[in-house]
């Protein structure tokens, strides 16, 4: 079977990414993992200035998920550039460095300190963080100022610029919508969910900060639901990212319309599932006698009829 895929200008070997925030820099998880077997690396959100993030307790194991609040810890653009980047260039898959920021101005700057280093494939900008209170959600769950940062961004670069949308929204299609009229080469759909838990001993939220990202299996189901809107609002195309951590979830996000995947929470119980899930992927592609990847994108046979969803899209 045939797994290339194409985002915008960029050409990736198979669909399957590595989530931001689930594989470091690519340094240390390529100590056990063969990057040139991925179809490529989504970093850590970089910022302008490094970050500590939020204090701890920052992670929540839940059932079938877990919640964090990173608060987008970071070591920074520039140290990113001289400690790390050197590095990524030399592996054997795409990078798409993940970008997050406070202000406009911010994401503006960190991709222009960005843009005059090689070995960089792509951009995803991570207007989504529900752990900061400056940027993150404000931004992703207003129209207009997605929309903004994408119009901004897209005029400081030529590389294929993706926008990590959202589900903490009514209708998720619209913001996908506004990035594409903004000249966004495609859109990761989801980022995490707001979510909480509390020790009711000692009566308190388990996170620092309260509330945190819910992600892993127990979002899989949404994710695909917000995919499969997303998939037939716009023509560019869709990264599918929620709770995947099989071949046959991978296959389910395909044929809801995602055009490429993202393993995120999985990497931290085996930094190895992506590799599993293209061995998986070629395997069914062998037995279903598919000749290309693509065949399976957006192939899921519905009554239209039917479908409730189809009705605000
Ligand atoms: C963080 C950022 C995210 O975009 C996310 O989905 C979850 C956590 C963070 O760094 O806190």
């Amino acid at each position: 079977m045939n797994t290339n895929v194409t985002i915008g200008s960029l050409q990736l070997k198979n669909p399957v990414l590595v989530a931001s925030g689930t594989f470091g820099y690519g340094d240390d998880c390529t100590e056990l993992v063969d990057a040139g077997l991925l179809g490529g690396i989504v970093t850590k959100s970089l910022s302008l200035k490094p970050r500590d993030g939020n204090p701890p307790p920052r992670i929540v194991e839940t059932a079938s998920g877990m919640l964090n609040s990173i608060g987008l810890a970071n070591i920074g653009v520039a140290k990113f550039i001289d400690d790390k980047l050197p590095f990524l260039q030399k592996l054997p898959t795409s990078i798409i460095v993940n970008i997050a920021a406070s202000t406009v101005d911010e994401y503006c700057t960190v991709l222009t300190m960005l843009e005059g280093h090689e070995g960089i494939d792509a951009y995803e900008i991570n207007v989504s963080c529900p752990n900061v209170k400056e940027g993150g959600l404000n931004f992703g769950t207003n129209c207009d100022m997605t929309a903004e940062i994408t119009r901004r961004l897209r005029k400081l670069t030529r590389k294929p610029l993706i926008i990590k949308l959202t589900p903490n929204v009514t209708h998720i299609a619209e913001f996908a919508r506004a990035v594409e009229g903004e000249g966004a080469d495609g859109v990761t759909v989801i980022n995490t969910v707001i979510g909480m838990a509390i020790d009711v001993r000692g009566r308190k939220p388990k996170l620092s900060t309260v509330t945190g990202g819910l992600s892993g299996p127990a979002i899989k189901p949404i994710a695909l639901a917000k995919v499969y809107e997303v998939a037939q609002a716009v023509k560019i195309p869709v990264i599918g990212s929620g709770g995947i951590a099989t071949s046959d979830d991978a296959i389910e996000f395909l044929l809801a319309g995602a055009t490429a995947v993202q393993v995120g929470t999985a990497n931290f119980v085996n930094p190895a599932t992506g590799v599993s899930i293209i061995e998986g992927l070629r395997e069914y592609g062998e037995r279903e006698k598919i000749s290309d990847v693509c065949e399976l994108v957006g192939a899921l046979q519905v009554s239209r009829k039917l479908s409730i969803i189809d009705s605000w899209i």
